[in-house]
């Protein structure tokens, strides 16, 4: 057996000493809790399952799809952007769903890179804009996202040589996973960017719906030339608690748009038709409003227990996540390990989302609300003294 050697250039999995003690402390009979993952403990609404199992019990929606999504779904989502962004999408040729986000970012990849050519990617930031440019063969080139810059990439620092090979700008706002929201200017900088290089931007707005406060999350589509430039994928993963049914759609530049599907139309045959009509369903319906009070109500419980322990924490406006400074003297991996250690609670290493994320921890705020008030208390009793 000869795996292909693209596989290599993966960096390495910075879990597995993690996941080791985890089953470790499991098999001694420690009860841990993990706000490691981001994976929304709530079900889907019901309305949404209801459309599905009626659409399931129609024979025709059990033959291949077709690609490029049925009208249904495409008009929900041209629908959705007009009353939640004011942005008009033309269903035939600006929108086509995707397989989750997850499958679009990668497979954007493909579509657009070549072998000397380069995406930009968000360090930290979620590991398919990295993974996926070196699986396409390609490079990823990392734009650190630091605290003073109020997680924003620097776009003047790109230059020369990288800007020329560039051909994907990703950002992502709400950003996973340092919870920062948009900064100001930022959309507006990267359309001038991508003008200026011939650069793709591709904003992942997998938290818009994900917010808190009041804080109201914008498209990149309603930046003035954003459409010239980007696209956007959007999708219904947290919003509405769907991470499992696999729905989003890459929206916007209608060049990048018909690309991305003729890449796709060689690789996958599309989603169940009848999960595009419980999809477009949840679309009409627009996100629940609990998913964001219940995610914002434990936000204020992690923020108040980390306060309390002497973390020096900002509270995310956004996103399912809390990204905390680890207290001086320990690495992300060490205060990590303390962390499981002391409390059995698991929390992610700030580093494996990339070299700037090192001096941080990640908390996911997607367990019950007693397993997360649990959590908060063993974090108190055994690092707060
Ligand atoms: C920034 C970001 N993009 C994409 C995804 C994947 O989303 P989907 O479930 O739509 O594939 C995630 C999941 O955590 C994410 O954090």
């Amino acid at each position: 057996m000869q795996p292909s050697s693209r596989l290599d250039r993966l960096p390495p999995y910075l879990f597995p000493e993690l996941e080791r003690k985890i089953r470790e402390k499991r098999a001694a009979g420690v009860d841990v809790i993990s706000l490691g993952i981001g994976d929304p403990d709530t079900p889907t609404p019901q309305p949404v399952i209801d459309t599905l199992a009626r659409a399931a019990s129609d024979p025709g929606t059990h033959q291949y799809p077709c690609n490029r999504g049925r009208p249904e779904l495409r008009e929900a989502f041209a629908r959705f952007y007009d009353r939640r962004f004011g942005v008009a999408l033309d269903p035939e040729t600006e929108i086509i769903p995707a397989l989750g986000a997850k499958e679009c970012v990668f497979n954007l990849n493909l579509a657009f890179l070549d072998p000397d050519s380069v995406a930009l990617a968000a360090d930290p930031g979620y590991p398919v804009y990295t993974g996926g440019p070196l699986l396409a063969g390609a490079e990823a080139v990392l734009m650190p996202l630091l605290p003073a810059r109020g997680f924003a990439p620097d776009l003047d620092a790109i230059g020369g040589d990288v800007a020329e090979r560039a051909r994907l700008l990703y950002l992502n706002y709400p950003n996973n996973p340092t919870g920062a929201i948009l900064p100001d200017g930022l959309f507006e900088r990267a359309v001038e960017f991508g003008r200026e290089h011939d650069v793709l931007v591709v904003h992942d707005a997998s938290y818009t719906e994900t917010t808190f406060d009041g804080y109201v999350a914008p498209s990149f589509l309603e930046t003035a030339g954003a459409r010239d430039v980007g696209v956007e994928v959007f999708s219904l993963s947290k919003g509405w608690n769907m991470t499992g049914w696999r729905t989003a759609a890459i929206v916007g530049n209608a060049e990048a748009v018909a690309t991305y599907w003729k890449l796709k139309t060689n690789i996958d045959s599309g989603m169940f038709e009848a999960v595009q009509l419980a999809a477009a369903a949840a679309l009409d319906a627009g996100p629940p409003a609990e998913v964001t009070q219940i995610y914002q109500r434990r936000r204020d419980l992690v923020c108040d227990a980390l306060a309390e322990i002497g973390v020096d924490v900002t509270p995310p406006k956004g996103t399912i996540y809390v990204w905390a400074p680890v207290p001086g003297g320990h690495t992300s991996a060490s205060y990590c390990e303390l962390v499981l250690d002391e409390s059995g609670v698991v929390v992610s290493p700030g580093s494996s989302y990339g070299p700037n994320g090192e001096g941080f921890f990640r908390i996911s705020l997607t367990v019950p609300d007693e397993r997360l008030a649990e959590a908060v208390e063993r974090l108190r009793g055994s690092l707060g003294g």
